[in-house]
């Protein structure tokens, strides 16, 4: 059914106006001031604003890690996320070495298909580069819509690529035109400074971050700046959290260079002392790169206000407390890495960055859809409001104030990170494609409509008819 959303205040990554949405068929067909048209449903959005629907660009949903899985799946994940106001989510697939990408894409898409409530889409992890990936990849963007590639930098043993893997993914990428993602934190110095704490007896969760220090992650970002300068290729750094590599990126940025940051709400809001927790509760703060001094947050802050950093990713990667976080109890390393954050990430920024005068109303919207969509392939069609586009849209009332925690929460998982956090403004409608989501504050979605959406190339824009899905017929 048509639907006109009345009387609110559309905001866009430029622009805050006061107009009517009229709806159909999963798109925005008008916009305007008392639009007039028959046999619609009316959706009130007085003293509202309205939103591009959230993009993150960064989520772990059911992944395999740490020698268990990630708690909240493209089930529960989306649902919370579309609590949050996200309507899209770009996770990561993993590959394994020697394996057929196409087995690994296919591994995701069967986690996804029938569970996801919002739109979702994957970025690939290289994990390897020779002549076999090299044959791959032009088919993995043509036939999927994959156009961002993922390199570890870090998790020595685990998912870490060398330098020439990095290079070479640059390079292909330039070529093929897609986006190179990096985890930067130089994994071989982690290796032997972790080894170190554990042969002296320092076991606790804190050590988890003494032993990553922001040095080796200010290396790694600036070692992947140069190599993508080297390469003429784009980079993109996911979750940034220290001054070191926020400038690193900006000094990259300031000699041309395509390179892209971005954060996390983690980052901006809690700190390093959360790891010294008593009863290992600092064990549900280990996320890599580690929650850094606090003084760090006035800086990334201030590169999120002029664009030095320019997405914010949940990095989505809960484990419970109880049965998975506890795994590492008398050994740091073996806490699993990552927390909750898939469904606070739109608030959080708002409440912190908007209405503590940090970022633009505008600046919110583009840091937390606009900017995404464009790197990553979406935009026009999501990340705007604007005729055309699909109807992600998110009801947001600004002064409606809530107390984050896992009482409430909508994800699997059994703490909240932010547990007692007060924050004002909060999603109460969420569209995607037209359908609500959430109506009111309640779920009334369905697992299994959300769509796998297809990317266009890096800098390419996204045409309406590209981003028909192929691997869901309607
Ligand atoms: O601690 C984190 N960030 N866990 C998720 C995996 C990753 O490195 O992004
Ligand atoms: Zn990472
Ligand atoms: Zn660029
Ligand atoms: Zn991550």
């Amino acid at each position: 059914m048509k639907k006109i959303i009345r009387n609110g205040t559309i905001v866009t990554a430029s622009e805050t106006y006061q107009a009517d949405i009229l709806i159909a068929n999963g798109k925005i067909v008008s916009i305007g001031k008392q639009i007039i048209e028959k046999g619609v449903e009316e959706v009130d959005a007085t003293g509202r604003y309205v939103f591009p629907g959230g993009i993150d660009p960064h989520t772990h949903l059911e992944m395999p890690f740490g020698g268990t899985v990630t708690k909240d799946d493209f089930e529960t994940g989306t649902i919370a996320a579309a609590f949050g106001g996200t309507t899209s989510v770009i996770d990561f697939c993993l590959t394994e070495k020697g394996k057929p990408l196409s087995q690994a894409i296919k591994t995701w898409h069967d986690k996804s298909k029938d569970k996801s409530v919002i739109d979702y889409s994957f970025h690939l992890m290289i994990s390897e580069i020779n002549d076999r990936v090299l044959e791959q990849l032009p088919e993995v963007i043509a036939q999927e819509g994959i156009t961002s590639f993922k390199v570890f930098m870090a998790y020595k043993n685990v998912f870490q690529a060398d330098d020439e893997t990095l290079y070479r993914t640059l390079l292909a990428a330039k070529e093929l035109g897609a986006l190179v993602m990096v985890h930067a934190e130089n994994g071989d110095v982690i290796e032997y400074l972790t080894k170190d704490a554990l042969q002296k007896g320092q076991t606790e969760p804190i050590y988890h971050a003494l032993t990553r220090p922001p040095e080796v992650e200010g290396e790694a970002t600036g070692r992947a700046a140069q190599l993508a300068g080297l390469a003429s290729s784009q980079l993109y750094v996911v979750h940034v959290s220290c001054k070191e590599a926020a400038d690193k990126i900006a000094e990259a940025r300031s000699k041309g260079f395509d390179i892209h940051g971005e954060t996390c709400p983690q980052y901006l809001v809690l700190d390093q002392t959360y790891l010294e927790k008593p009863n290992f509760e600092g064990a549900k703060y280990v996320w890599s790169p580690p929650l850094r001094e606090k003084w760090n947050q006035d800086a990334l802050w201030n590169a999120l206000r002029t664009g030095q950093l320019e997405t914010i990713g949940s990095d989505q990667c809960s484990f419970d407390f109880v049965g998975q976080k506890d795994l590492g109890r008398d050994d740091f390393t073996k806490i699993p890495n990552g927390g909750p954050m898939i469904e606070d990430r739109f608030s959080i920024l708002f409440s912190e960055g908007v209405l503590k005068g940090r970022i633009s109303l505008n600046q919110f919207v583009d840091i937390t859809s606009t900017k995404a969509a464009k790197l990553f392939g979406l935009f026009p069609n999501k990340g705007t409001i604007s005729v055309g586009a699909d109807a992600d849209l998110v009801i947001f009332n600004p002064t409606s104030k809530r107390t984050i925690s896992a009482e409430t929460h909508h994800m699997a998982v059994d703490y909240n990170a932010f547990e007692g956090m007060e924050v004002t403004g909060e999603a109460e409608s969420v569209f995607v494609r037209g359908e609500f989501v959430i109506k009111n504050k309640q779920f009334v979605g369905t697992p299994g409509s959300g769509k796998y959406m297809k990317r266009a190339k890096y800098g390419e824009m996204m045409t309406v008819s590209d981003q028909v899905d192929t691997v869901r017929s309607e």
